[in-house]
């Protein structure tokens, strides 16, 4: 059975991040057949890129660096799952990709954000840098359009599958374009 590992883009202590890939994970589960796994920045807890190598060179002399290459390595797709913070997506998901080079090259990704209008231009920036590392992304991004009303006074989506719902369609098309992409390998 394929293996599609969900990443948790944000870090904060009090988000809505986790909330967001847990209700995509169950989607893409149902759609796609695979089963997924949350890999959550928090408790990777990536320091500052501190290779001594450039990444595209390999050769990792640290054990949370061979740890994140792995759960990559080791999984048929990712799907990075982001916020959009001042126009962009946070610092420690643009860390854990420049931590890593050769996993990203052929990867079947899937970009979702989320955000007041949805997190287009996280989205947007991921796409180019996903670009660069030569990642497969195998549709646009889905963006998820978070409302006001969507969180409750804890800073805690209060039904994250009502959310979800409003891009069912698309979220349902990105799982068939990644199945169709496992069932490709
Ligand atoms: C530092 C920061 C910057 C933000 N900038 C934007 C933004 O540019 N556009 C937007 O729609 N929402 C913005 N927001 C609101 C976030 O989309 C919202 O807080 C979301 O819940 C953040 O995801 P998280 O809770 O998983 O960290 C920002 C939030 C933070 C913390």
């Amino acid at each position: 059975m394929s293996l599609i590992r969900i990443v948790v883009g944000s870090t904060r202590p009090v988000r809505v991040g986790d909330q967001v890939a847990h209700a995509v994970g169950l989607l893409l589960e149902e759609v796609t057949g695979a089963t997924t796994e949350i890999v959550d920045l928090r408790d990777l807890d990536l320091p500052l890129l501190d290779e001594p190598k450039m990444p595209a060179l390999g050769g990792y002399v640290h054990e949370h660096t061979k740890r994140w290459s792995a759960l990559v390595d080791e999984s048929d797709a990712i799907v990075l799952v982001t916020p959009q913070y001042n126009g962009g997506y946070p610092a420690p998901l643009k860390n854990a990709i420049d931590y890593l080079y050769r996993e990203w090259h052929g990867k079947p990704m899937l970009v979702v954000s989320y955000g007041g209008r949805g997190g287009g231009m996280a989205a947007a920036q991921l796409v180019g840098v996903l670009g660069v590392v030569g990642a497969d992304l195998v549709t646009d991004p889905v963006q998820i359009t978070l409302r006001r009303a969507s969180y409750g006074v804890d800073g805690r989506l209060v039904a994250p599958e009502a959310d979800i719902e409003t891009v069912a369609s698309e979220l349902q098309a990105a799982g068939e374009a990644l199945a169709k992409e496992l069932r490709a390998r």
